[in-house]
């Protein structure tokens, strides 16, 4: 790879954990995410995107408009008007060809710096800590030798809350916008005289020279954000916005001498009053909360003071693994950019990014529970949270609504469940954290069924009834029916769908849903067994035996029914005929019963494990990746349903499904290939495909959810980056099952499977509040096998570090061969 491609549109600066862009014009807006609890923005390296609070369907700050031309118009906007020239740092909207661009993109903040005919303008957005603000400071640098009177504006548009209701429902929204301003501040208050509590500001803190609340006041009648008819003007109208669209933007004059510093705040808010406090005076609102924000943040001090907690947080966080390798881009991998997915997939599950759109999805049972996987670590105080709000939204059957409302966090009617994946998640996100912080109280929580507080059980027995669902609902081969669609969600076995407005995934027109998945079989085997591993450790040995023996038949129905000689069926279809099948025409293989089945060690000892990866290998592997199924489905088989609805190569027909790789990686480290696990890993790591950066097109500091497989169009162009398991799921697969450390009940254990060619790496993991700095040595050149460990210069038998006083650290050297 030559440092040119590497570097076309930017580098990653790991000193500051921040990926640079050099260059505005990226392949794709390569966004951030600020904020990491309740107020958030998603920012692109140009300033477009938009905020919200917790829910980005329901709480909606500023307008977005998705899939708008040019791609990402729309944002938090700056227009700089120095004599004749107007600019925005950004680049966008303005596209002023800029002397100098860079967009640096850290933990949680982004700092935007355009430079024109010696004016540099420097913006870091930022959410502080535990705060319900965006921060934009603003530093203005006169470069040249002469005085500067420049004018700056800003610019955001309001959304009405309600962002579906905000494209749609033109008829009433064009006349209830409200807006109020009060010296330098101008408040967004559209529906608060009913039944909103809620209102949002964007401040500046200096005095103003003018402002704007109207779109067309601002932009005027016929221009777009490129060409505001203020900034050409060069002054404000002062605009009040009475329905249309209301806006916030603010005009300042400022005179720099030479060389001269000035830093501006602005700061857009969201406050939640309490009924009885909400007014002033009648219709104008009570606006101390805002005001007391907003003198927290009033100066430059208070402002470094809370971008360094936030770094300090960060530092905090990612602290918490750090691996030394050789290879830098392995550890800005692990140790950097796939943790900071983790934080973001976990606060977004799959709702908003640049690829969904914020209305569409909330939190998914099955996503929310895998992205916990990945984020346990960092906070485990917000995944137990987070377990307890999941659980309560399965049945009392054991199913569960397939997804919830951050806000309201109720299961969502409209998409219902039957999803039959969905129970055993959570299962896996229980016993992934109990592992971590051996805090078992949780299994004692009473939580809900279906929300309702009348109706409690402990969450151990949420677990029992997840497990059930599955010995429950058994098809005619002993393997579990698919219900509406297992973790493949196009692939919709009941659904028979010939009509274009029904949802593949909701649809179920084939009574009776005799389909049955192999993956879920596997999936039963690897967390049942979790299952039972946690009900011997809490001597509940009955229940351990009882469902050892279900999991004993579900891995003899496997093994008779879900083998096709080289590799696991997928599936058996509404007529009990075999999916994935080298009988079959098309999609001979799948991946994601061999990912379950070989994780699981499914007829390890029979050579299934090896056989059924060797195929992957062979048939489904390629230079970008691992592809979900081969060849692709070149037709729509109405049986199938969705997944043969993409064209050949794209998502889940024939795509590389990022998520599923690291199965398949896990699944090599079951028969000790660290060789091939490492491999797939990086033919997948962002940090890996710098070479490819242009073809890609996404974010390169992110995973994406697909990759277009060999079979498409444009193999290796990536597509829905950020929200995707695939974070969560790789970082598990390179920490635990290649880098091997993994946190077990009873102490921390340190079993890799690395390539043969490693001589030495080191990895410090904090654990339980304990500090181990672990050295490993391969002298032999193997991948798989420790044959000592010793702790604090004592040797130990076997490879389970000791559990020791919190705050203490250790030094452990393992000796692999
Ligand atoms: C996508 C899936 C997604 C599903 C659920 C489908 O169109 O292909 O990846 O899980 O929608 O919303
Ligand atoms: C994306 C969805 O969010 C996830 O739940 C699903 O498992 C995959 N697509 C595969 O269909």
């Amino acid at each position: 790879m030559s440092i040119q491609a590497e570097r076309q549109y930017g580098y990653f600066d790991d000193a500051h954990r921040e990926y640079v862009i050099t260059e505005p014009k990226t392949p794709y807006p390569w966004i951030n995410y600020l904020g990491d609890t309740a107020f958030f923005s998603l920012l692109s390296n140009t300033g477009g995107g938009y905020s919200f609070y917790k829910d980005a369907k329901f709480r909606r700050l500023t307008r977005y408009r998705y899939n708008n031309v040019p791609v990402d118009t729309g944002g938090k906007y700056f227009y700089i008007k120095d004599g004749d020239v107007a600019w925005s740092p950004g680049w966008k909207p303005m596209r002023t060809p800029l002397d100098k661009y860079e967009c640096r993109h850290g933990m949680g903040y982004s700092r935007i710096t355009g430079e024109k005919n010696g004016l540099r303008s420097s913006v870091l957005f930022f959410v502080p800590r535990n705060e319900d603000i965006e921060i934009q400071q603003m530093t203005l640098t006169n470069l040249s030798d002469e005085i500067k009177t420049i004018k700056v504006f800003s610019l955001v548009e309001w959304c009405l809350w309600n962002a579906e209701d905000d494209m749609t429902n033109f008829q009433r929204n064009f006349s209830t916008g409200q807006v109020e301003v009060k010296d330098s501040v101008i408040y967004h208050k559209t529906e608060y005289r009913e039944r909103r509590n809620h209102y949002a500001f964007y401040s500046v803190n200096q005095k103003v020279d003018g402002f704007d609340t109207d779109r067309d006041g601002f932009l005027g009648e016929h221009n777009g954000f490129d060409t505001p008819a203020v900034v050409d003007k060069g002054e404000s109208n002062y605009s009040i916005a009475h329905g249309w669209s209301p806006v916030a933007s603010h005009y300042l004059e400022i005179i720099l001498a030479p060389g001269e510093v000035k830093e501006l705040i602005f700061t857009l808010g969201y406050v939640e009053m309490p009924e009885d406090q909400k007014w002033e005076e009648p219709g104008i609102i009570n606006k101390s909360k805002a005001r007391d924000m907003i003198d927290r943040f009033n100066s430059v001090d208070q402002v470094h003071l809370a971008f360094r907690e936030l770094k300090d947080y960060w530092d905090h966080l990612l602290n918490k693994y750090i691996v030394t390798t050789d290879d830098p881009r392995l550890n800005r991998g692990v140790n950097i950019w796939n943790q900071y997915q983790n934080m973001v997939t976990f606060n977004m599950s799959r709702s908003a990014s640049y690829f969904e759109s914020g209305i569409g999805r909330g939190m998914g049972f099955r996503d929310s529970n895998q992205d916990l996987i990945g984020f346990v670590h960092l906070v485990p105080e917000r995944a137990r949270q987070r377990i307890l709000d999941i659980a309560a939204t399965q049945f009392e059957d054991g199913s569960a609504y397939h997804q919830y409302q951050p806000l309201t966090k109720r299961g969502n009617a409209a998409i219902g469940g039957n999803f039959n994946d969905d129970p055993m998640w959570l299962v896996q996100a229980v016993t992934v954290y109990l592992k971590e912080t051996g805090d078992f109280s949780i299994l004692d929580e009473s939580v809900p069924f279906d929300n309702d507080e009348n109706n409690c059980a402990t969450l151990f027995e949420h677990l029992g009834r997840s497990f059930n669902f599955v010995t429950r609902n058994l098809g005619e081969h002993g393997l579990p029916l698919i219900g509406r669609a297992d973790w493949n969600d196009c692939l919709n076995l009941n659904c028979f769908s010939m009509e274009p407005n029904e949802s593949f995934q909701t649809t179920e027109n084939r009574e009776g849903g005799r389909a049955e998945s192999v993956m879920i079989a596997g999936q039963f085997v690897l967390f049942g067994n979790d299952y039972v591993e946690l009900c011997r450790y809490r001597d509940q040995h009955e229940e351990a035996e009882r469902a050892s023996g279900h999991i004993d038949a579900m891995i003899e129905a496997i093994k008779k029914h879900g083998w096709d000689g080289e590799w696991f069926l997928r599936a058996y279809d509404a007529f009990g005929k075999k999916i994935g099948t080298h009988e079959a025409e098309e999609s001979k293989i799948f991946i994601e019963s061999q990912g379950f089945c070989t994780m699981a060690g499914v007829g390890l000892k029979e050579g299934l494990v090896s056989k059924s990866l060797d195929s992957v290998n062979k048939y489904l592997a390629c230079d970008y990746g691992i592809v979900l199924n081969y060849p692709a489905f070149t037709r729509y088989y109405v049986e199938y349903g969705e997944i043969s609805t993409y064209p050949q190569g794209y998502k889940e027909n024939g795509g590389i499904f990022c998520h599923n790789n690291p199965w398949i990686m896990i699944g090599e480290t079951v028969q000790g290939n660290g060789d091939r696990a490492f491999e797939y890993y990086t033919k997948i790591a962002p940090a890996y495909q710098d070479d490819k950066v242009r073809l890609h097109k996404t974010e390169p500091y992110v995973y994406a959810q697909m990759i277009a497989g060999k079979e498409a169009a444009t193999p290796g162009q990536a597509k829905n980056s950020w929200l995707t398991g695939t974070a969560a799921w790789n970082y598990v697969a390179i920490t635990q099952a290649i880098l091997g450390i993994k946190p077990q009940y009873d102490g921390l254990q340190v079993d890799p499977c690395i390539p043969k060619a490693w001589t030495h790496y080191s990895v410090v993991r904090q654990f339980r509040d304990v500090t181990y700095h672990i050295d490993i040595f391969n002298p032999k050149s193997v991948s798989k096998g420790v044959t000592s460990v010793v702790v604090d210069g004592e040797p130990i038998t076997g490879n389970i570090l000791p559990m020791f006083e919190p705050g203490t650290e250790h030094r452990v050297t393992v000796t692999m061969g």
